[in-house]
């Protein structure tokens, strides 16, 4: 019997020894693991932030920057150079890009009457945001406020200086000058280069943060309307709390949504109300086209009168934060930054890729790390959506085409621009829809279903001006208006659910 009892209980003490032992050695293994992780961490940082030299937030030479990080310097540097898609990255040679007003002539006869109808160019790198700028003969040959310079140049210790030390006071005035004003201004203080290190990363500790005044604003706006925000879940946290401080990004967005805002800073719609020019991003009925629309009915906002038919319009200026808001990747996380400076191996670290271009020229690191279908299949996936987008955008601007035929024939037989004026309320929104598309550079990649329907609603708007013309037409000319179909014209965009 005692036998019968030993046995067990000496293989208890085994079976403990036996998980002691390995309960050691795991635990050995997992210290061991976390000091080399430590350790390895700490040398990586140390080599991430050797400082050969000394930067602060009036360093906006990137060539100082460059002796402390000169990997991220020498791809920045790479935005000089020159590359081409079908839909994107056209150019990039010492030559100017193509003029988009040639290639698709309704862009040109939709913007007469504004300075867009004269010189409107094919984007490029970064390393020519400022050249393009001051060659642009909407700068040339048209007075431009120095507001311009705002996401043009490394202006932030300008706005300092000029505000004595308040970033938000010089913002408004230097946004006062004339461009020639503010363009001396940056280069007399030696701030004149493109986008650069310190509007993106903090000198002290490389964190990222946002710089622009113009998207501080703006997405303070955002954060204090009623808007669903569901891929920036930090500001609907923001909204549960006490609200009494303005929604910060600095302060308050988790580094994925910073590794967008920094884009968002300029990559947006703006407009410059008021006496001081002020750079302002609509946002505040939140980021889509019609509550944008709303926002511009609300404060009567008109960019200019269109030439022919006299239409109230509104200039749409590279939606792609908007856009991008809109579709599966920014609801699923994915930043700007993944697809258009998507981490490389160098040596021993990963770096982001600092040539900032088309994600189609490196579909390896841009796509596949989440996306592991062979890069041929994600190209075609790829223009598929570009296709379909680009071709419903030309079926749009076609009918507003027709629909401005349809006022001009009214007008030339003498109908007056008041029996016009609905006509023309219905030119404004479909030609807002399309430029919302034309001027958003990923041809509806970054959100696909998104820029169908915002073409879809242009077409059915413009056609709507089309049959409100040959109405008032033909009610004119006296011809029978009962064979007319009725049309239902709303005065807004349709309710958001
Ligand atoms: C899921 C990947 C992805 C994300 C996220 C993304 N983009 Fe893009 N973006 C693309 C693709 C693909 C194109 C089309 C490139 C082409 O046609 O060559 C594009 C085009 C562009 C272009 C025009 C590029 C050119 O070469 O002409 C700009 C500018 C741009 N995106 C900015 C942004 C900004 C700003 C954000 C964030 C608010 C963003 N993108 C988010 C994939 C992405
Ligand atoms: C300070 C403003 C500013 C910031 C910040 C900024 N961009 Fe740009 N970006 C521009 C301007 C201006 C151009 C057009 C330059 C030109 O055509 O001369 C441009 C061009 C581009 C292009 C076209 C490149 C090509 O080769 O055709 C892409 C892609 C792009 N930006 C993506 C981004 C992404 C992604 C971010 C964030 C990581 C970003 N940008 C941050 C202002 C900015
Ligand atoms: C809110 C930021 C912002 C402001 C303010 C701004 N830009 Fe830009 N600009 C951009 C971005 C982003 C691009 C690149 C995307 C594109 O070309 O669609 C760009 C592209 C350009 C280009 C190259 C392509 C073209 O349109 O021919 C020129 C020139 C230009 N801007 C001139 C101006 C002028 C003039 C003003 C003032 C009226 C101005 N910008 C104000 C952000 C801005
Ligand atoms: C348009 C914004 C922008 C500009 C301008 C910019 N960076 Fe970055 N940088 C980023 C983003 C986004 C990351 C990724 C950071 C993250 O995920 O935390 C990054 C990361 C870095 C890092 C961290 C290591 C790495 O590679 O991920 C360093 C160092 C760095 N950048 C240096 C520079 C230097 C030097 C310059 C100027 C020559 C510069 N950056 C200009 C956006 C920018
Ligand atoms: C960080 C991960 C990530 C990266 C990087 C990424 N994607 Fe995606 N992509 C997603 C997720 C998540 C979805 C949503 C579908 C899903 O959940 O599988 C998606 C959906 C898509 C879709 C189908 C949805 C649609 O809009 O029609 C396409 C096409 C696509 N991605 C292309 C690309 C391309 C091209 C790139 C590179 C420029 C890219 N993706 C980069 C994660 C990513």
């Amino acid at each position: 019997m005692s036998e019968t009892k030993e046995t067990p209980s000496r293989g208890k003490r085994n079976t403990i020894l036996i998980a002691l032992v390995a309960v050691a050695a795991i635990v050995t293994a997992i210290v061991a693991a976390l000091l080399v992780n430590v350790f390895e961490r700490k040398q990586e940082a140390k080599n991430r932030y050797v400082r050969v030299v000394e930067v602060t937030d009036e360093t906006t030479d990137p060539t100082i920057w460059a002796k402390n990080w000169p990997t991220q310097y020498d791809s920045y540097k790479r935005t000089a150079e020159s590359t081409r898609t079908r839909f994107g990255g056209h150019g990039g040679s010492e030559a100017m890009p193509e003029q988009k007003i040639e290639r698709d002539p309704w862009l040109k006869r939709m913007f007469g009457g504004y300075a867009f109808a004269i010189d409107y160019r094919d984007r490029r790198g970064h390393a020519y945001m400022l050249s393009d700028q001051e060659q642009t003969e909407r700068v040339t040959k048209k007075p431009q406020p120095g507001a311009c310079m705002h996401c043009h140049a490394s202006i932030i210790p300008t706005y300092r200086k000029a505000g004595n030390g308040d970033v938000m006071a010089g913002f408004e005035k230097v946004s006062g000058m004339t461009y020639q004003e503010a363009h001396a201004l940056v280069e007399k203080e030696g701030h004149l280069h493109p986008v650069s290190c310190p509007d993106c990363h903090d000198p002290n500790n490389m964190q990222l943060r946002v710089t622009r005044p113009g998207f501080i604003n703006g997405i303070a706006a955002l954060a204090a309307s009623s808007t669903p925000t569901p891929h920036l879940p930090t500001i609907e946290r923001w909204r549960q709390g006490d609200k009494k401080k303005p929604y910060d990004p600095n302060a308050d967005a988790t580094r994925q949504e910073m590794r967008s805002f920094v884009c968002g800073q300029c990559h947006v719609e703006y407009h410059f109300p008021g006496e001081h020019k002020k750079v302002t991003y609509p946002w505040h009925n939140g980021l889509r086209v019609e509550q944008i629309e709303a926002h511009y009915d609300e404060i009567k906002w008109t960019d200019y009168k269109q030439a022919e038919t006299g239409a109230p319009i509104l200039k749409a200026q590279h939606p792609e934060f908007e856009t991008w808001s809109q579709g599966i990747h920014a609801r699923s996380g994915v930043s700007c930054a993944d697809c258009h400076m998507p981490y490389e191996r160098v040596g021993a670290t990963k770096v982001s890729d600092h040539w900032v271009r088309s994600p189609l020229l490196n579909v390896n690191r841009a796509c596949q790390t989440c996306h592991r279908y062979p890069e041929e299949e994600i190209k075609a996936r790829v223009d598929v959506i570009q296709t379909r987008s680009f071709e419903l955008m030309q079926r749009a601007a076609a009918s507003l085409m027709a629909m401005m035929d349809a006022t001009m024939a009214a007008k030339k037989d003498g109908v007056a621009e008041e029996k016009l004026a609905e006509a023309l309320q219905m030119q404004r929104r479909a030609q807002w829809r399309i430029d919302f598309v034309a001027a958003e550079n990923s041809m509806g990649f970054h959100a696909p279903q998104e820029t169908a329907r915002v073409l879809a609603e242009a077409i059915d708007y413009a056609r709507q001006g089309e049959a409100l013309a040959q109405r008032a037409h033909l009610e004119h000319t006296g011809a029978a208006t009962a064979q007319l179909p009725s049309s239902t014209p709303p005065a807004a965009g349709p309710q958001v659910p």
